[in-house]
C-alpha cells in the first residue's frame, strides 16, 4: 500500500511470497523473510528475500521449469512466483 500498488499487483505479490514461504518451510526446514522497500529513480518498489538453511537449490534453471517438482507438489510455485513479479 505504501508504494501505491494496486489491488491486483498487491494480490500479485502476496501470492508469490507464499509460494516462497511454503517452499522455505517444505524443502528448507524454516527460514527468514526480509521485506523492506527500495527506492530508485523517483520509484518506489518491494523487495523480499526468503533465505533458509536447507539444502539450497542445486539447479536453479531446472526448479524454474514450469512443472518441475521434486517432490509432490504441482511444480509451479518458483515459476509463477517469478511471473507474477
Ligand atoms: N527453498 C528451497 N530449498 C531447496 N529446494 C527448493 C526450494 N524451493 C524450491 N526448491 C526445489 O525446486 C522445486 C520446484 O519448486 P516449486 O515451488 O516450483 O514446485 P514445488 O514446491 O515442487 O510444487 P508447488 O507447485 O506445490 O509449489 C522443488 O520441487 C524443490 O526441488
Ligand atoms: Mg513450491
Amino acid at each position: 500500500q505504501q508504494c501505491k500498488l494496486s489491488l491486483v499487483d498487491q494480490t500479485k505479490l502476496v501470492t508469490a511470497a507464499s509460494e516462497l514461504a511454503r517452499n522455505t518451510l517444505v524443502y528448507g526446514g524454516g527460514g527468514v523473510m526480509r521485506v523492506g522497500l527500495v527506492r530508485r529513480d523517483g520509484w518506489v518498489g518491494v523487495t523480499a528475500v526468503f533465505e533458509d538453511s536447507g539444502p539450497g537449490i542445486p539447479d536453479v534453471d531446472q526448479a524454474l521449469t514450469d512443472g518441475w517438482t521434486s517432490g509432490g507438489g504441482l511444480g509451479l510455485g518458483l515459476s509463477g512466483a517469478r511471473r507474477l513479479v
